[in-house]
């Protein structure tokens, strides 16, 4: 037997920040101040992301690069990293990721890369609850995510192991 299959990735968009709920435009505000702090000498490609805690804290987190590339770091992962360090055991609900270019406009969402969407599952099952992910460019439209599995089919998972 040969099975044609296919996965369903929902997504909503919304066409601006002013579309958003209140506490995700903090959120994206927040991903956006981040990414004025990032460190990206070499892609010049700056990076925020900011994650929402079940306490209420936010942590923020920008790319790192570094001039041994691979060393460097992406946002998401700073920011979820840091949340896990500085709040261990409290469940991380939202992410919300930007971006800003020296050297181009930034007008579409910024997708995860494929390392930061591995860490977001692993999140969302330490966490119980759906990871909420929030995409926008520099400017433009914000992809809104209710959980990691539209962005990760076929994921890894400690059940493998
Ligand atoms: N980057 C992130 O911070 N997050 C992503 O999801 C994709 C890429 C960073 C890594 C590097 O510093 C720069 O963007 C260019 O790849």
């Amino acid at each position: 037997m040969i099975y044609k299959k296919q996965f369903d990735c929902p997504y909503t968009v919304y066409d601006s920040m002013d579309e958003l709920n209140a506490d995700d435009a903090e959120l994206m505000r927040k991903a956006h101040e981040a990414a004025r702090n990032a460190y990206a000498p070499y892609s010049k490609f700056n990076v925020g992301a900011a994650v929402r805690l079940a306490n209420g804290a936010i942590v923020k987190g920008n790319n790192i690069e570094n001039a041994a590339y691979p060393s460097g770091l992406c946002a998401e992962r700073v920011a979820m990293f840091g949340a896990m360090a500085q709040y261990p055991g409290v469940p991380i609900q939202a992410l919300a990721l930007t971006a800003w270019s020296a050297t181009k406009a930034v007008g579409e969402p910024v997708a995860p890369c494929g390392a930061c969407r591995q860490v977001m599952v692993e999140v969302e099952q330490v966490s119980k609850r759906p990871l909420r992910v929030l995409c926008q460019g520099d400017t433009g439209p914000i992809m809104v995510f209710d959980g990691v599995e539209s962005l990760m089919p076929f994921v890894f998972l400690d059940k493998f192991l």
